[in-house]
Order: structure tokens, then C-alpha cells, then sequence
């Protein structure tokens, strides 16, 4: 029999990747924000008592950092308290949960990749809410997997990549935070590794529960990011600042690079380095929904 496949925030860059990809393998309830709308507790009990789905792949979350810091309830309904409760709801079902967070779980004070279980310290009300997220998760004592990634990018939805696509048509020059490093992630190489990983660690999948970090090697600034991005769209020159040059409402780490030796050692691979995931990314085809 085909297992039921729950994915929320389905219309996300994530979420919006994993609905294809985990299509071939099960039966995939895409529940955007229309049809489950995370920041309410009922809804999401009713919608995993109604699916009773095998595997639940949470995607949504509230991702505007800055506005977080003025959302704060709102972000910890969808960031903390939900994600408490698919997790419970797994766990009455013998599911399992797959679960993302972020590098903002850490003050970014290290200067060398953080491993699962350095000490987290999130300086902003986002990262504060996807640590609550993780707690709350952990606390059920159900079988979850927690992925940790950081710095999003796709084709389609909010990000970096089209934002400095977007200023690069505007401008001849742009002015980008040399001083915060971390590693820039596409969407669908994450999508496509948590199917991996899905398929390489059945039938025990449940056994390998816990925290994992999940990302492409390497490491970067925005800067060199914004340059390898522009580099692809035209000559225009990118400017490093600092970011006490671009306040923001919410603070960021300045180093956020995720060792991902346990996730590699467990599923037995990793991502490549991030310049060739951008490379994939910028050469693929465009979405058919997006153009
Ligand atoms: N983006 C990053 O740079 C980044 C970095 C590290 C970790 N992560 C984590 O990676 C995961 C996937 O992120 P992503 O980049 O795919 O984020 P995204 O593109 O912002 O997608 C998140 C999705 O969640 C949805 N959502 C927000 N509030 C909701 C609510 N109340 N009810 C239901 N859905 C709601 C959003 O819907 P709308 O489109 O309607 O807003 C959006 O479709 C998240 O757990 C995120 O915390 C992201």
C-alpha cells in the first residue's frame, strides 16, 4: 500500500519541491497555507487526524526574520507551538516527522562549522521560534527528524537569488553585507536530498530520529554569494559592506556554517559544494508556474 504523505507550506520553496518529488512514493496531501493554515492549532490537529498520513514532511514556517521581531506570537504559533503538534499528532499515529530549521538557532560567534550539538544561542525572535520549534518537537519523544539548513534559495517564492537578480536589472551597482558567512542552499537539492535520505534510511528510517544538519559544503559571504549571482546576469558591481552599514530590525549571526558529517555518515551522502548547486540552480529550467 502507498503511505500517505502530509507536506505543509507546500507552496514554499521547500515545500514546493518536495510535493513532486515525493510524489512517486506515496500519496501527497500538498497543504498549503489555504488549506492548513499552521497558526491554528485545531486546523492542524484535523488535518493529520483526517490524512492519518505515515509521514508528515513540515515545510511551512514563518521565514520573514525581520518581521518576526514585531510577529513574535505569530511566529511562535507557526514556528514553536505547530510543530509541537504535528509531532504529537505523529506520535499517536506511529508516523514519523521530518522537520526543518535553520542555522539561526546559533549566535554565529564560532569560526569553524557547528556540529548538532553546539550550544544554541538564536539572536533573533526567528531563531528563538524554530529553537522552540525543535524543543517542542524533541519533547514529545516521538520519531522526528530535524534538518537544519540555512540561507534558501530557488527559482521561485522570496529569496536572495531573485532579489539580487531583481536589483542587478535596477542598478549598475549594489551594495551587499560582507561580514555575515554561511552557505547558500537551493531549495530543490534540499528537497531532493530529503527524499534521499527518506529512501536510504527505510525500512528504519524512525530509528535514525534526531537533529541533523543539512547543507551544501563550502562557505560564503552574501557578498560572494550576490557576486556569483550577478557574475551569471550581467556586469554590474557588487559593493562589500558591513553590516552595521545595513541595519536591520532583526540581528544575525556572523558565522552560520553547519558541519554535516552526521547527516552524510547516516544516509551515506552529502550535498556538493554550494557554487555547484547555483550552478544547477541557474541553468535549470525555469518553474512553468513562475514564467
Ligand atoms: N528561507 C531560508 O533562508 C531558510 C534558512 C534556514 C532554514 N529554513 C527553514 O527551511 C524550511 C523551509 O523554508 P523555505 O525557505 O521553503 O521557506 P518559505 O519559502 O518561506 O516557505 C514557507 C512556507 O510556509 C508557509 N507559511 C507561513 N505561515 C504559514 C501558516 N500560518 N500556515 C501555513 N503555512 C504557512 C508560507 O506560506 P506563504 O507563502 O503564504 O507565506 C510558505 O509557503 C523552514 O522550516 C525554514 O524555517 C529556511
Amino acid at each position: 500500500m502507498r503511505p500517505t504523505i502530509l507536506v505543509t507550506g507546500a507552496n514554499g520553496q521547500v515545500g514546493f519541491e518536495l510535493v513532486r518529488l515525493l510524489r512517486p512514493h506515496g500519496d501527497v496531501i500538498a497543504a498549503d497555507r489555504e488549506k492548513l493554515d499552521l497558526a491554528e492549532p485545531d486546523a492542524v490537529v484535523g488535518a493529520v487526524r483526517g490524512a492519518r498520513p505515515a509521514l508528515i514532511v513540515n515545510a511551512g514556517a514563518y521565514t520573514a526574520v525581520d518581521r518576526a521581531e514585531s510577529e513574535v506570537a505569530l511566529a511562535q504559533a507557526v514556528n514553536a507551538r505547530a510543530p509541537g503538534i504535528l509531532a504529537e499528532e505523529a506520535k499517536r499515529l506511529g508516523a514519523l516527522l521530518i522537520h526543518y530549521s535553520t542555522d539561526y538557532v546559533f549566535d554565529g560567534k564560532r569560526t569553524t562549522p557547528y556540529p548538532e550539538d553546539a550550544p544554541t544561542a538564536p539572536l533573533n525572535v526567528y531563531g528563538a521560534t524554530k529553537l522552540e520549534g525543535e524543543q517542542a518537537i524533541a519533547a514529545t519523544g516521538g520519531h522526528a527528524l530535524v534538518l537544519r539548513t540555512s540561507w534558501v534559495y530557488g527559482l521561485r517564492g522570496r529569496n536572495f537569488l531573485l532579489t539580487v537578480r531583481r536589483l542587478a536589472a535596477e542598478r549598475d551597482e549594489l551594495a551587499i553585507v560582507a561580514d555575515q558567512i554561511g552557505v547558500p542552499n537551493w531549495s530543490r537539492a534540499l528537497a531532493e536530498a530529503t527524499v534521499r535520505a527518506i529512501v536510504a534510511g527505510l525500512p528504519a528510517l524512525a530509528e535514525r530520529s534526531g537533529v541533523y544538519h543539512l547543507s551544501a559544503t563550502g562557505q560564503a559571504t552574501w557578498h560572494e554569494f550576490a557576486q556569483a549571482i550577478v557574475g551569471d546576469v550581467a556586469r554590474r558591481r557588487v559593493v562589500p559592506i558591513t553590516t552595521a552599514e545595513y541595519p536591520t530590525p532583526a540581528r544575525r549571526p556572523a558565522f552560520g556554517v553547519l558541519d554535516t558529517e552526521r547527516f552524510e555518515t547516516t544516509f551515506g551522502f552529502g550535498l556538493p559544494e554550494w557554487r555547484e548547486v547555483l550552478a544547477r540552480c541557474v541553468t535549470s529550467p525555469v518553474d512553468p508556474i513562475v514564467a
